[in-house]
């Protein structure tokens, strides 16, 4: 296989930090994936120490993919809702690859899998407007139009009765307040309808750790104009995505010239 092929995918969250080597071609992981918990605080130090370890597992020398859960631009993380504040305004690109000696692209989270999903994944060939959501810790946003993407649109912070959507509906939520599938699928429903009114997308996908039970709460979402379906990459899109970043060549098509590999 073509070195350029192969990029090391890791994916930075608020709860864990995953990563593999992935066929970026292919849109597959070359091996299974390594989890490590998020350290508490998850300083940029901290989070270094972990993304080193992962590099060092699979004693990685090429070009590494690293998503972030806050905005991204041009290497330098804007915000952190759900990581420690010293990230804000830190030029991660730098950190990161000064620290690895290796070549690094830093993009957000949501906007990965939304690349992920696009390009290999249920949004393949999907033109118009499509809004993927990942349903985690936070609520992320990857916005799509003809399958170009518009970055860091951060959808997860937008009002939704009287609170931050992430802190009413996303899936940690679910999970803190014991809300039933039916209940929380309801609070999704409302976010969808919020965005629909907004944005009147063609497609949702709906991403993150929930896709895999998509079973459990899609049913009760009946009232939303647009097609709805699960994100097929669950979560290795993540991973995947922060590669497929990596790779020049895709960053070329899926990414804007500020967001791409240098
Ligand atoms: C962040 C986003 C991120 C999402 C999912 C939000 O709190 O602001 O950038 O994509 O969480 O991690």
């Amino acid at each position: 296989m073509d070195d350029v092929d192969t990029c090391l995918g890791i994916d930075i969250g608020g709860t864990g930090i995953k990563g593999a080597p992935v066929d970026t071609a292919a849109g597959r992981l070359l091996h299974e994936r390594v989890r490590q918990l998020t350290p508490h605080p998850s300083e940029p130090e901290a989070v270094l120490d972990v993304v080193r370890d992962i590099v060092a597992r699979f004693s990685w020398r090429g070009p590494v993919g690293i998503t972030f859960p806050g905005v991204v631009f041009g290497g330098i993380t804007r915000t952190a809702a759900n990581v420690d504040k010293g990230w804000v305004d830190l030029d991660a690109r730098k950190l990161f690859s000064e620290s690895l000696h290796l070549p690094v692209t830093v993009v957000n989270d949501a906007d990965a899998a939304g690349i992920a999903e696009m390009r290999c994944g249920v949004g393949q060939g999907r033109t118009g407007t499509v809004l993927l959501l990942t349903f985690g810790t936070g609520i992320g946003s990857a916005l799509f139009r003809d399958g170009v993407l518009v970055p860091n649109t951060e959808f997860g912070h937008l009002e939704l009765n009287g609170h931050e959507a992430e802190h009413h509906a996303s899936g940690n939520v679910r999970e803190e307040h014991n809300l039933s599938w039916e209940h929380w699928a309801h609070r999704v429903q409302r976010y969808l309808q919020h965005l629909e009114m907004l944005f009147s997308p063609d497609l949702f996908v709906i991403g993150g750790g929930v896709s895999k039970k998509a079973d459990k709460f899609l049913p009760h979402i009946k009232h939303v104009r647009a097609e709805i379906v699960p994100a097929s990459l669950h979560n290795d899109a993540g991973i995947v995505g922060a590669a497929l970043a990596a790779r020049t060549e895709c960053g070329d098509a899926l990414l804007p010239q500020s967001q791409q590999a240098p």
